[in-house]
């Protein structure tokens, strides 16, 4: 598949999915679905616990959110005091979401959002930290993703894979075979080695608690 037909069943698959993963925060959805995201989807809300957890103290800071979506962390790297954020995501449906709640929130003079797919649509500028979460689970070339991202961010980066799983990887890839959107997954060797070929100095991994499926990862420069 080329680079630009892969993007377009991304972004495709995630502009329609806008508004249903939107209701993932702010507690939008029925009281039986916030369960069912308790029970099976605690990963998404550990990563944004463990995000802000190692980016503090913000204030001041420049940041990146690589594949944004409706831009919870956008919104709250604004919140905590980072003098810019910049949200970029393949689907505008996402970005459309995310300029709302920047503007809901108060904080949208310090956020900006770019339409594309990282590495392509790469900021010019550098950042002092990014945030990419979500987002690697549909990336076809992470080498040439982590090279890009070590060269525009000057401190460190904090990112989620999704890890093999004997029950869970096949029910996802067919869930997502379904849906036309490719989906990947992640071993540590693997990432420890794309890190360092990349030019990052270290690289944190943890495996999240909980559902458990992603690690959760900082990188150094
Ligand atoms: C599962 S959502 C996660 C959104 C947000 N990071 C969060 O955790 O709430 C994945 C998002 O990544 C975007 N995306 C996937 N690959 C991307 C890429 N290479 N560059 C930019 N955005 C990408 C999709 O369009 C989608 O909005």
């Amino acid at each position: 598949m080329g680079q630009s037909s892969h993007d377009q069943k991304v972004g495709t698959y995630f502009d329609q999915a806008a508004a249903t993963f939107d209701t993932f925060y702010d507690a939008k959805r029925s009281g039986f679905m916030q369960w069912v995201d308790r029970q099976f989807r605690s990963d998404v809300f550990n990563r944004y616990y463990l995000t802000f957890e190692a980016l503090e103290p913000l204030a001041g800071k420049t940041v990146l959110d690589i594949g944004c979506g409706s831009g919870p962390y956008v919104a709250e790297a604004a919140r905590r005091g980072a003098a810019r954020v910049v949200g970029l995501d393949m689907a505008e449906g996402m970005l459309e979401l995310a300029r709302r709640r920047v503007a809901a929130k108060g904080v949208a003079e310090r956020c900006a959002f770019v339409q594309g797919g990282f590495p392509q649509a790469a900021p010019a500028e550098t950042f002092d930290y990014s945030i990419t979460m979500g987002v690697m689970d549909y990336v076809a070339d992470p080498q040439a993703f982590l090279t890009a991202l070590a060269k525009t961010v000057r401190g460190c980066s904090v990112l989620s894979f999704p890890s093999h799983h004997w029950f869970r990887e096949p029910v996802r890839q067919v869930r997502y075979w379904l849906k036309r959107c490719p989906v990947y997954f992640y071993e540590p060797a693997g990432l420890e080695r794309m890190a360092k070929e990349a030019g990052f100095a270290r690289a944190k991994i943890v495996k999240m608690p909980g559902a458990g499926m992603d690690y959760f990862v900082t990188l150094y420069k």
